[in-house]
C-alpha cells in the first residue's frame, strides 16, 4: 500500500496541480482536506470535493470548521484586540493555525504520514501551517509542492492543461485572494504599486461610497465579557453575528483597510482587506473597553494587544506564551460587559454610545450639574501632592532644565576609538 499525504484543499489552481504533482514526485497517495471558516460566497463544498476526485484524490474530505473558528480563535483574537500593525484584524492568519490542526487530525485518523499545502515560499501562511504542524504532530512530514517545483503562473496552467486536470474555467482574477467568516485578503496584481489606490474590482463584500445608502444607521451590538451576543434586539451566535454585520457593515462601506504590512519573511508587501464585522466589532469593543478599564489597564490592555496580534501573525498560536496571554487577556475581559452604539455611514463605522453596569465612568462623578458629588475641595490637596516633585525640581533645577544649552545628538555616536584614544576627537 503506498503511503499517503493530506493535503489542504481549495480547489483553486494551486492545490489543483499539486494532487497530481504530488503523486508523480512523491508518488504517494492523496487525500484533500477543504475546510470551511465561512466568507461571502457560501463555497460549494460538494463540488470542490467532486473536483478533488477527479483530479485524482483518492479521498476527499471536507469539514465545517465554521462554529470552532469563531470560538476558539475569532473570539479570543477579538477578546485580546488583536490588530496586527494596528489595522489588520487577521482573517487569514486566524485560519491558518485551525486548517493545519486539522490536516494533523486528518493525517491521524487516516494514517497518512505526510501533510501538504499551497501555500508560496515567500508568505507568511507557509510559517503558519508549518509552526502549527510542529508544534502539534512534529513527527509529519511536510510537503510544500509550490515551494519546490519551480513553475510561473503560465506553466501551472499548461501542466494543468497537459495532464487534464479540470480547474475552474472562470476567469482567473488578477488577484491572489483568501476570505473567510473573519475578512477577505487581497493582494498582487496593481496592488503591488503601493502608490496605485485600490481598483473597484478589488471589493466585494463593501460597497464604494458612491454605492452607500444616503442615510446613516445606528446599530446596537451587545457584548458579554468580551464577546458579542446581540445585535439590536436580536441574540444572535457567533457566526450569525459575523455574518450580519458583514452584510451591513459592507452595504454601508465599512471596512476596507489599505496596508503596506511587514511580513514575518522580513519583506514589506501591500495588502488590502475588507472586513466589516471585524473592524465594526474591534470599535465597540475596544469603546466599552474604556468605559470599565482604568488608565493603566487600557495602557496594558494596547501592550498585550499587539503582542497577541504579532503571536497569531507569527503563527504561534500553539506557544506556551500566547496561552499566558490569554490567562490575562480572559481575567481582564471579566469587566467588558455592556452594550455600544455604533454609527455606520457611508464608509464609517462610529461609536456614538455605550453603556455597562460596571462602568468606571459614574455620572454623579463626571457631571457639572448640581448632582455633582465630586469632591472640588480635595483637589487642592491632590495638587499640592501630584506637583511637589515640579516643585522641587524648580527649586533645585529650573537653572540647568529651563535654561538655554544646546544638547549634541553627537555625544551618542562615539567616533573610532583611535581617534579618541590619539586626543583628536573626544565625544
Ligand atoms: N497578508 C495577509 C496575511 O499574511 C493575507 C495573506 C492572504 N493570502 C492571500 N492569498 N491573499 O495574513
Amino acid at each position: 500500500m503506498s503511503k499517503k499525504v493530506v493535503l489542504a484543499y481549495s480547489g483553486g489552481l494551486d492545490t489543483s496541480v499539486a494532487v497530481r504533482w504530488i503523486k508523480e514526485n512523491y508518488g504517494m497517495e492523496v487525500i484533500t482536506l477543504t475546510v470551511d471558516l465561512g466568507g461571502a460566497d457560501s463555497k460549494d463544498l460538494n463540488e470542490i470535493k467532486e473536483r478533488a476526485l477527479k483530479q485524482g484524490a483518492c479521498k476527499a474530505v471536507v469539514i465545517d470548521a465554521r462554529e470552532v473558528f469563531v470560538r476558539y480563535f475569532v473570539f479570543p483574537a477579538l477578546q485580546a484586540g488583536a490588530l496586527y500593525e494596528g489595522v489588520y484584524p487577521l482573517a487569514t492568519a486566524l485560519g491558518r493555525p485551525l486548517i493545519a490542526k486539522l490536516l494533523a487530525e486528518v493525517a491521524e485518523d487516516e494514517g497518512a504520514e505526510a501533510v501538504a499545502h499551497g501555500c508560496t515560499g515567500k508568505g507568511n501562511d507557509q510559517v503558519r501551517f508549518e509552526l502549527t504542524l510542529q508544534a502539534l504532530a512534529p513527527q509529519l512530514k511536510i510537503i510544500a509542492p509550490l515551494r519546490e517545483w519551480g513553475m510561473s503562473r503560465e506553466e501551472e496552467i499548461e501542466y494543468a492543461q497537459t495532464h487534464k486536470i479540470p480547474i475552474k474555467t472562470r476567469k482567473e482574477s488578477p488577484y491572489s485572494t483568501d476570505e473567510n467568516l473573519w475578512g477577505r485578503s487581497i493582494e498582487c496584481g496593481v496592488l503591488e504599486d503601493p502608490w496605485v489606490e485600490p481598483p473597484d474590482d478589488v471589493w466585494q463584500w463593501t460597497n464604494s461610497i458612491k454605492d452607500c445608502p444616503d442615510g446613516p444607521e445606528i446599530i446596537e451590538i451587545g457584548i458579554e465579557k468580551g464577546i458579542p451576543f446581540r445585535i439590536n434586539k436580536d441574540y444572535l451566535d457567533g457566526i450569525n453575528i459575523i455574518e450580519k454585520l458583514n452584510k451591513l457593515g459592507g452595504l454601508h462601506g465599512v471596512g476596507r483597510i489599505d496596508h503596506v504590512e511587514s511580513r514575518v519573511v522580513g519583506i514589506k508587501s501591500r495588502e488590502v482587506y475588507e472586513a466589516p464585522a471585524a473592524v465594526i466589532l474591534h470599535k465597540a469593543h475596544r469603546a466599552l473597553e474604556s468605559m470599565v478599564m482604568t488608565r493603566d489597564a487600557m495602557r496594558f490592555r494596547d501592550i498585550v494587544a499587539n503582542q497577541y496580534a504579532d503571536i497569531i501573525y507569527g503563527g504561534q498560536w500553539f506557544s506556551a506564551f500566547h496561552l499566558d496571554l490569554v490567562a490575562y487577556v480572559l481575567s481582564a475581559q471579566r469587566l467588558v460587559t455592556g452594550a455600544v452604539k455604533v454609527k455606520l455611514s457611508k464608509g464609517s463605522a462610529t461609536v456614538v454610545g455605550r453603556r455597562s453596569p460596571l462602568a468606571l465612568y459614574r455620572h454623579e462623578l463626571a457631571t457639572y450639574d448640581k448632582a455633582d458629588q465630586f469632591d472640588h475641595k480635595a483637589a487642592e490637596g491632590f495638587i499640592k501632592i501630584h506637583g511637589l516633585s515640579l516643585k522641587t525640581q524648580s527649586r533645585v533645577q529650573s537653572q540647568i532644565i529651563y535654561g538655554t544649552h544646546e544638547i549634541d545628538l553627537a555625544c551618542v555616536l562615539p567616533p573610532r576609538l583611535k581617534e579618541i584614544t590619539e586626543g583628536k576627537k573626544t565625544c
